[in-house]
């Protein structure tokens, strides 16, 4: 019990490769709406080119990256470090995201070395996990995302509240489909148990976000389940008239 009555919600949006300065005025309406909503913990995780403008555009509101390289510095041509992203104005960064993990061959031993460097360098992470459909499928889900998630985790980890772990069935992201309440559950269930059982009674602290096809209208069920303590939304991150709806129903639970 204890520090489990006290995990705030978290939601955080991932623009994923979509934003340019025309769309700060979003950025500068979803902060305002944080204002309003002050039980929650809100973030946007943005391209690397908008970090420092957003950051400059809504000071105290928490801008983040969507991934970051392990290493401090050095021949890494394209990446940004963690001294990067904070020099940029970022509080926190994304790692791990399946599309990384796809398209950019990512492993768990990677995506453990960069919230690693991310977390000692004085950023919060939001560090993703989830299963394919073919695992789904083959009744696998909860062991898959169990493994993935012991080999992905840090060491260590700090502060609880500002390592957040964000499950994420592949299959769930940009399709609209999203698993049922029990589903939810019982993942949930098991990533809390890992978390207990890798930090003790810090992983009581430490948020699980769920992800995948989150939007106004799935938000409150979605956020009345169990050991769900907020969300990381894609698609309907992009604008506030999305947005803030979700940050609404993540405020009334
Ligand atoms: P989605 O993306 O909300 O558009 O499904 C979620 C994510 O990939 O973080």
């Amino acid at each position: 019990m204890g520090l489990s009555m006290t995990r705030r919600k978290l939601v955080a949006g991932n623009w994923k490769m979509h934003g340019t300065a025309a769309e700060l005025g979003e950025v500068e309406a979803i902060a305002a709406a944080a204002q309003a909503h002050s039980r929650v913990d809100l973030a946007l995780c943005l391209p690397a080119t908008l970090i420092e403008r957003a950051a400059r555009a809504v000071p105290g509101f928490a801008i983040g990256g969507q991934d970051v390289h392990e290493a401090g510095k050095g021949a890494h041509t394209g990446c940004v470090s963690v001294a990067m992203l904070r020099d940029a104005g970022a509080a926190l960064t994304i790692v791990g995201h399946s599309e990384r993990r796809q398209a950019q061959h990512e492993s768990d031993a990677d995506v453990k070395a960069k919230a690693k460097a991310a977390l000692a360098g004085g950023l919060d992470v939001i560090l993703c996990i989830g299963e394919s459909l073919a695992i789904r499928e083959q009744g696998q889900a909860v062991a898959v995302v169990d493994t993935q998630l012991a080999a992905s985790l840090p060491t260590s980890i700090g502060q609880p509240e500002s390592f957040s772990v964000a499950y994420e069935p592949i299959w769930a992201i940009g399709t609209g489909k999203v698993p049922s309440a029990a589903d939810i559950a019982e993942m949930h269930g098991a990533l809390r148990r890992r978390l207990i059982m890798t930090y003790g009674d810090a992983g009581r602290g430490v948020r699980i976000l769920y992800g995948g096809s989150v939007k106004a209208s799935n938000a409150a069920e979605i956020f009345a389940i169990d050991d769900v303590d907020g969300a990381l939304v894609g698609g309907a991150s992009l604008t506030a008239s999305d947005f803030i709806p979700i940050v609404e129903a993540a405020s009334q639970d």
